[in-house]
C-alpha cells in the first residue's frame, strides 16, 4: 500500500531530509511577497526541498528535478506547484464571474482543461481554489472568490476540486490532472473594512456556519492540499492556529492531505506579534499541524533545533512528511518523477481551439446584464446603426485576463473591439472609436475626441473597468467607484442625448448608482480571459442570450460594505412599509437594499413565475416536501433562467439569519414554454450551530421564498416537527 511505501521512505530518511520535504522555495519570476528568494540550488541538489513553485515550462521543471535527482542521497522527487487559478495558458473567466453563471458543470470544466494544460506544461499541483466567502467588494481578492454565499460556495467548491483532482483521489493518478488547495484557510475574506491581510475577528458560529462550508466541502471532495491564510482570527494568526488544523482539519474532519502555508505566513508570526523570531514562528506553525512552509526558509532553518531543544517532536516532523511524500506517491512521481515532462505533450495541449471555444462558452454564461431600458442590448446584425465605441476598456488587451492569470498571454486576448469588430463584419452595424480617458488616471483630455464621435453616432457602446491589477491580492480599495474619469466622461455623453449602454471590465462589485440611474443599459463583463471580447461580442449581439446572476450584492455605495443577503434582522429592522422609521437599524443617508442583490440578473427574455405550491405545511424529521414553481417564458427570446429556493428559519435559540439559499435550478425554457422547478426541502439542510455548540436544527415555523433573485421571491411556510 501507499502507506508503506511512505513509511519505507520515511525510514531511510534523515531529520534535515524530512525538513526538506517540509519545505518549499519559489523558482524565479512571479514573486507574490515581500521576501527575496534565497539561491535553491544548493538545497535543491543536497535533498533539501520538497516543493517548488513559479517553474511554468517542461524544459525549466525537467531542469530542476535533474538537479534534485542527480545528487541528492535519496532522490524523492520534487512536487512543482503553481498558481494555475481561473486557467493556465487559456485563460477563463475570473472565479467571481465564472460563478455567476451557477453552471457547476461548466465550473468544473474550466478547472479540468487548467489541469490539463498546466499538467502537460509540468505542474502537479494548483493553489486553487480559492473558496473564501466573500462579503466586501473593497476587498480585491473577491475576484478570486465564488461571492457571498456559503451554500453555493460550497457547491463551486466540490465542482472545482474535482475539476483540478478528477472525481476520485486514484483518479490523481492519471498525468492530466493535478493536486488542488483549498485556499485560504480561514475566514480570510472578512479583513476588517477590506483592508487586505487585515485583522479578522469573527465567532466560531460565524466561521462554522458561513466560512467552514466549503472547505470542509473541498475536503469531503478529496482536495489534497490546504493553503493557511494570512490573517489572524480573533488573536490568533491562521498559521499559528491549532484550532484551525490540528483540532478542526486534521482531527474533526480527518482531513489526510497536506497544509501549505501561504507566501512567507511563517515568518509574519513576528509582525503579528506572536513569535519573538523566526524560531518561535517555526515552533507554533508546526505544532499547529503546517505541513509545508511556502519560500519563508524559516523551517528549513529551525526544525532541527526545535526537535533538539524538544519543543517539537519529531513524531510531529513524520507525520507532517508522511502527509507530503503520501501525495507524491498518489501522483506517481516515485514511479517516475518525469511522468509530467513531455514536451510534445505540452505543445500540443496548450491552447487548444476546443479550450478556448470552452473559455468564451463559460465567459458567455458569466456576463451578468444588470439593466437593459428599452432594449438596447442585443444590437442584431439585421439593424444599420454608427456605433460610438467609447473608453479604455473597448481596445484594452493587457486587463482582460484579471489578476492570476498564470501563463496566459496579455496581448493576445481578444478585445472587445476584437470581438465586435470581427462580430458585425459584413454588416451595416459601423463603428467609431475613441479611448476617451485612461483606465485610473484623472484627465480629460480625451473627453473633446470622445464627445465628437459620440454625436456622429446612433449609440454609444462605454467600455470602462477596473485596470486588471486593481483587483486581486493587495489590491484592495475604499472607494469602489469607477477609477479615475470614467464617471466624468459618462456624464459627458450623456448630454449627448445619445442611449449608452455600458460594458464593464472589472474585479469587484462597483459602487453603480450613478451608473444605474443615468445609463441606458449595463453589463457586468468582468474579466472573461482570453476568449473575452467574442464573449462578449456574442451576447452584445444576442448569439447568447445572457443568463448569468450576482453571486456578490452591489452595494449602493462602499459605505454599507460589508453587504449581503443573508443578514441577520436585528431587535430593531426596518419595517418595508416605512422605511423612514426613526430609531431602526438604517441609514440617513441611503436605503439599507443593495443598489443589485444577491441572485440578479436579466435576460433579453423575460420569465413569469407562477405562483409556489409546497406539498405540506408539515415537514417531519425523516420526511421530505417539495416546492414546486412553473416559470414561463413571455418574451422572445429562448433563455435561461436561474431559480432560487431561500428558506428562513423564524424562531431559534441563536438568531439565524433573513434567508439562505438552499437551491438553484438553471432552466433552459424556449421563448413561449414553461417548465417546473421542483425543490426537495430535508431536515437536513436546516441545521445550524445550536445554542449548545450542536449542530442540528430545532422545530418551528420556516418561511420558504421562491424567485429569481434574493430580494424578488414568492413566500410560502412550513412548521418542522420533532
Ligand atoms: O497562492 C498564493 C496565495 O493565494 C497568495 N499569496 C501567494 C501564494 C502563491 O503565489
Amino acid at each position: 500500500t501507499i502507506e508503506h511505501k511512505v513509511d519505507s521512505v520515511l525510514s531511510l530518511m534523515t531529520l534535515e531530509e524530512k525538513i526538506g520535504q517540509m519545505t518549499q522555495f519559489s523558482s524565479h519570476g512571479d514573486i507574490t511577497g515581500p521576501i527575496v528568494n534565497e539561491d535553491i540550488e544548493p538545497y535543491l541538489k543536497k535533498g533539501l526541498i520538497g516543493s517548488i513553485f513559479n517553474a511554468v515550462t517542461v524544459e525549466g521543471i525537467r531542469k530542476l528535478q535533474e538537479q534534485a535527482l542527480a545528487e541528492s542521497r535519496l532522490k524523492i522527487p520534487v512536487l512543482f506547484g503553481y498558481d494555475v487559478v481561473h486557467g493556465f495558458k487559456t485563460i477563463f473567466p475570473i472565479p467571481l464571474a465564472e460563478s455567476c453563471s451557477w453552471d457547476l458543470y461548466q465550473i468544473k470544466k474550466s478547472a479540468a482543461i487548467a489541469a490539463e494544460e498546466a499538467s502537460a506544461a509540468g505542474i502537479a499541483w494548483t493553489f486553487a481554489p480559492m473558496i473564501d466567502i466573500v462579503r466586501d467588494a473593497r476587498w480585491g481578492r473577491v475576484m478570486e472568490g465564488a461571492g457571498e454565499d456559503t451554500y453555493l460556495g460550497a457547491l463551486i467548491a466540490e465542482a472545482k476540486v474535482k475539476g483540478f483532482q478528477g472525481n476520485h483521489w486514484k483518479d490523481l493518478y492519471n498525468t492530466n490532472t493535478i493536486l488542488a488547495c483549498a485556499k485560504h484557510f480561514c475566514a480570510y475574506g472578512a479583513a476588517e473594512s477590506g483592508r487586505d491581510y487585515n485583522t479578522v475577528d469573527v465567532s466560531d458560529r460565524t466561521l462554522r456556519e458561513v466560512y467552514f462550508p466549503p472547505f470542509k466541502a473541498a475536503k469531503d471532495a478529496g482536495v489534497a492540499t490546504f493553503m493557511t491564510a494570512f490573517n489572524e482570527i480573533s488573536g490568533i494568526p491562521c498559521t499559528a492556529s491549532k484550532y484551525l488544523f490540528r483540532d478542526v482539519l486534521k482531527d474533526e474532519w480527518q482531513f489526510n492531505g497536506f497544509v501549505v502555508t501561504d507566501y512567507t505566513a511563517i515568518n509574519e508570526l513576528v509582525p503579528h506579534g506572536v513569535a519573538q523570531d523566526e524560531e518561535q514562528a517555526a515552533e507554533l506553525a508546526v505544532n499547529a499541524g503546517v505541513d509545508m512552509d511556502m519560500t519563508g526558509g524559516v523551517y528549513l532553518h529551525n526544525l532541527k533545533t526545535l526537535v533538539e531543544e524538544g519543543k517539537v517532536s519529531e513524531n510531529t516532523i513524520d507525520n507532517a512528511v508522511r502527509r507530503i511524500l503520501e501525495m507524491k506517491f498518489i501522483l506517481g512521481l516515485f514511479d517516475d518523477p518525469y511522468r509530467y515532462l513531455d514536451e510534445k505533450r505540452e505543445k500540443e495541449t496548450i491552447l487548444k481551439p476546443e479550450f478556448l471555444q470552452a473559455a468564451r462558452e463559460i465567459g458567455n454564461r458569466s456576463i451578468v446584464l444588470l439593466k437593459n431600458n428599452n432594449q438596447f442590448f442585443p444590437i442584431t446584425k439585421d439593424r444599420q446603426l454608427t456605433v460610438a465605441l467609447i473608453g479604455p476598456m473597448v481596445k484594452n488587451r493587457t486587463s482582460m485576463n484579471g489578476e492570476w492569470s498564470a501563463r496566459g498571454n496579455k496581448n493576445e486576448s481578444a478585445s472587445l473591439f476584437d470581438g465586435l469588430t470581427e462580430k458585425y463584419k459584413n454588416t451595416n452595424i459601423k463603428f467609431l472609436y475613441a479611448e476617451g480617458c485612461d483606465l485610473k488616471e484623472p484627465g480629460t483630455e480625451g473627453f473633446a475626441e470622445a464627445i465628437n464621435i459620440a454625436r456622429k453616432a446612433d449609440i454609444i457602446i462605454a467600455a470602462m473597468g477596473e485596470d486588471y491589477n486593481w483587483s486581486g491580492e493587495a489590491a484592495s480599495r475604499s472607494n469602489i467607484k469607477l477609477p479615475g474619469s470614467q464617471q466624468k466622461l459618462l456624464k459627458e455623453l450623456k448630454k449627448t442625448g445619445k442611449p449608452i449602454g455600458l460594458v464593464l471590465m472589472n474585479g469587484r462589485p462597483l459602487d453603480l448608482s450613478w451608473e444605474d440611474k443615468n445609463i441606458d443599459a449595463i453589463m457586468e463583463a468582468w474579466y472573461l480571459g482570453t476568449m473575452a471580447g467574442h464573449s462578449i461580442a456574442d451576447v452584445i449581439v444576442g448569439d447568447y442570450n445572457p443568463s448569468a446572476k450576482l453571486t456578490m450584492s452591489f452595494p449602493r455605495n462602499a459605505g454599507q460594505l460589508p453587504i449581503y443577503y443573508n443578514r441577520k434582522n436585528t431587535g430593531r429592522p426596518l419595517p418595508e412599509d416605512n422605511p423612514k422609521m426613526d430609531y431602526r437599524s438604517s441609514y440617513l443617508d441611503v436605503e439599507n437594499s443593495p443598489l443589485y442583490p444577491f441572485g440578479y440578473g436579466l435576460s433579453y427574455t423575460t420569465f413569469q413565475y407562477s405562483k409556489p405550491s409546497i406539498s405540506s405545511g408539515i415537514l417531519t424529521k425523516n420526511g421530505e416536501l417539495k416546492v414546486s414553481v412553473t416559470i414561463t417564458n413571455t418574451g422572445n427570446y429562448d433563455g435561461e433562467e436561474i431559480v432560487q429556493l431561500y428558506i428562513q428559519d423564524v424562531t431559534a435559540s441563536v438568531t439565524r439569519p433573513i434567508k439562505e439559499l438552499k437551491g438553484f435550478q438553471k432552466l433552459n425554457i424556449k421563448k413561449g414554454e414553461s417548465v417546473t422547478a421542483d425543490f426537495i426541502i430535508r431536515e437536513k439542510d436546516l441545521g445550524f450551530l445550536r445554542l449548545d455548540n450542536t449542530w442540528g436544527t430545532e422545530p418551528g415555523e420556516y418561511k420558504v421564498f421562491v424567485g429569481n433573485d434574493s430580494e424578488n421571491v414568492q413566500e410560502l411556510k412550513f412548521s418542522l416537527v420533532e
